[in-house]
């Protein structure tokens, strides 16, 4: 389960302060998400990240098959994949996946 993107942890106990985790997202830019948008969304993921100072605390990158290839762009949120991302969808999946897990 994704955690907070942000955790903070309490300094005297983890030993250390405000200490940032870093989250991958990857974009499947298999040949059926390809086909489907998938550059696209790596377009409109930069867009967002940048929008929201995300872009030094998350890791892109590009994943080759998800293994759903059927219900359209698959992204995969630490070890979280999900299907059917569109560009219409886009705002809600990020808000979703990263956004909302962000302190
Ligand atoms: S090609 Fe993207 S999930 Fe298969």
């Amino acid at each position: 389960m994704l955690v907070n993107l942000r955790q903070h942890c309490s300094g005297a106990s983890a030993g250390f302060n405000n200490e940032v985790v870093i989250v991958k997202i990857y974009v499947c830019v298999g040949s059926s998400c390809h086909l489907r948008g998938s550059y696209e969304i790596v377009s409109l993921l930069k867009q967002k990240l940048a929008e929201n100072k995300l872009e030094d605390e998350i890791n892109l990158g590009a994943a080759f098959c998800l293994g759903k290839c059927t219900e359209g762009v698959t992204m995969k949120f630490n070890d979280e994949v999900v299907g059917g991302v569109t560009k219409d969808n886009f705002d809600e999946v990020f808000n979703k996946y990263v956004l909302s897990r962000t302190v």
